[in-house]
């Protein structure tokens, strides 16, 4: 097609409704959020204050490991609707929106560091146009987007809860096409503002007050904790009265009611959502009133897994840790990630070694990490090496297809404990090596 003069290709391809949109902090969740809503058509300029980030950002690389995000950034900036800037303040500039998505780590107490989102409020205020929706997608406490319109002072910029479900590793997918949309907002207006972002993406999508769209992140993410404690609680009734957790799950999962999801077994949950959200919905009940004793023993249900995983390794090597070496395949918290935060796997590996143990691990996303007594080797076969016990504790596809003989000739003893239920027991079994897994003999 022959193009009028003053329009190129872009212009013709861009969706009618194109909003500029600001997001401020470009971590997990606010890079995914900003190269999605430019891979919609949206004109998306992202902030940061840490300028060796973003100079690696403007060359279109990405400082973590999530599938897909790297292709999506280098064709939004290639395209020219996605940009990075150092600092907030002109980031905001001209915006129809603006995205908070900056951390909120956790207190000692328990509770939501709100410090960071109340100082990029503060800091964006007197630089927002008239009218510009401000949008809290950081996990926060119920009534922050309240703490946001104070900290912000301007009535004129109404303030949006649009809180993220993004899983680590599949992130862009989920953010392309989520389960539901939910914005919690008491400006109609705005909230249909926002819902407009998300013409090009199917899903329902959820308007409500905020309170309730806060609510909601902290909710779902405790149930699906509350869901994962009580498969690895199962899995300890299976290993006591000789059932098997898989087929049990199998058999709950059929029930449309409970369903296939988020029912493996494994050696506790962790990352980055769970602990902290957990902790801080206990918190958030208790100074409403509500002593939300479920959800504690959620938490306990999971630190107890985390020994239960060091018991089992111990009962592998003969009873006793101390001078052990254990080979430990995996770090992270999850497969298809590099994120090191709150993982089972370091947990475990932090215990065996309080118990006196060494441990030599791979993982095919890290490769190297500062922990007295840990040292982080290049292969599964280095981590076999002279291992009196090898303990799978992160569930990469890799570890299905390793060379089993190799491992065999490797190890001093022949011991597994595998914490993911992921390796084909029988075939281990076969080289002469004893398996543990999860909820199963
Ligand atoms: C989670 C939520 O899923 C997401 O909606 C929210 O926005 C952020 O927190 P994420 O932290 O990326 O996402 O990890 P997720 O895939 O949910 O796994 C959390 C933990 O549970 C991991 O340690 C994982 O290994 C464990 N897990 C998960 C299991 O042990 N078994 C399962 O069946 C699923």
């Amino acid at each position: 097609m022959e193009l009028p003069p003053d329009m190129d290709q872009a212009t013709v391809n861009a969706p009618e409704l194109t909003s500029r949109i600001a997001v401020i902090g470009t971590g997990y969740v606010g890079l995914t959020t900003g190269a999605c809503f430019a891979s919609l058509g949206h004109d998306v300029l992202c902030a940061d204050i840490d300028p060796v980030k973003v100079d690696m950002l403007k060359a279109g690389k990405i400082p973590i490991h999530e599938d897909g995000l790297e292709a999506i950034v280098q064709e939004a900036m290639e395209a020219g609707n996605l940009n990075f800037v150092l600092g907030s303040a002109h980031a905001v500039e001209g915006r129809d929106f603006v995205y908070l998505c900056v951390p909120t780590p956790q207190m000692p107490d328990g509770s939501a560091d709100l410090s960071y989102i109340e100082a990029a409020a503060a800091e964006i205020s007197p630089h927002l146009g008239r009218g510009t929706v401000v949008v809290n997608k950081s996990t926060v406490p119920v009534g922050s987007t309240r703490l946001v319109e104070q900290a912000l002072g301007r009535t004129d910029c109404p303030v949006v809860s649009n809180p993220e479900f993004l899983r680590e590793g599949s992130a862009v997918a989920d953010f392309l096409n989520p389960d539901r949309v939910v914005i919690g907002a008491d400006d109609q207006q705005a909230a249909t503002r926002v819902a407009s972002l998300f013409l090009g993406v199917r899903a329902p999508i959820l308007v409500t007050d905020p309170a309730s769209a806060e609510t909601t992140k902290y909710a779902s993410n405790a149930f699906l904790a509350t869901k994962l404690s009580f498969v690895n609680a199962v899995a300890a009734v299976c290993e006591a009265v000789g059932a098997d957790v898989n087929d049990v799950m199998l058999g709950m999962g059929y029930d449309k009611r409970i369903g296939h999801q988020f029912l493996r077994p494994g050696p506790g949950w962790g990352g980055s959502c769970f602990p902290k959200d957990t902790r801080a919905l206990t918190r958030i009940a208790e100074d409403a009133g509500y002593d939300f004793s479920l959800l504690r023993g959620v938490i306990e249900v999971n630190d107890d897994q985390f020994g239960r995983v060091v018991d089992k390794i111990e009962a592998a090597a003969g009873g006793e840790l101390a001078g052990a070496v254990i080979g430990a395949f995996g770090l992270t918290f999850k497969a298809g990630t590099d994120d090191l935060r709150e993982s089972p796997a370091l947990e475990v590996i932090k215990r065996l070694i309080d118990r006196g143990a060494t441990v030599k691990a791979f993982d095919p996303a890290v490769s190297s990490h500062d922990m007295d007594g840990l040292e982080v080797v290049a292969d599964a076969y280095a981590a076999s090496e002279g291992a009196d016990v090898i303990t799978v504790l992160t569930e990469w596809d890799e570890f299905k297809w390793l060379d089993l003989d190799k491992i065999a000739e490797l190890v001093n003893q022949k011991s597994i404990v595998d914490s993911r239920n992921i390796l084909d027991r029988g075939a281990v079994r076969r080289r002469g090596f004893t398996y543990q897994g999860i909820g199963r003999n």
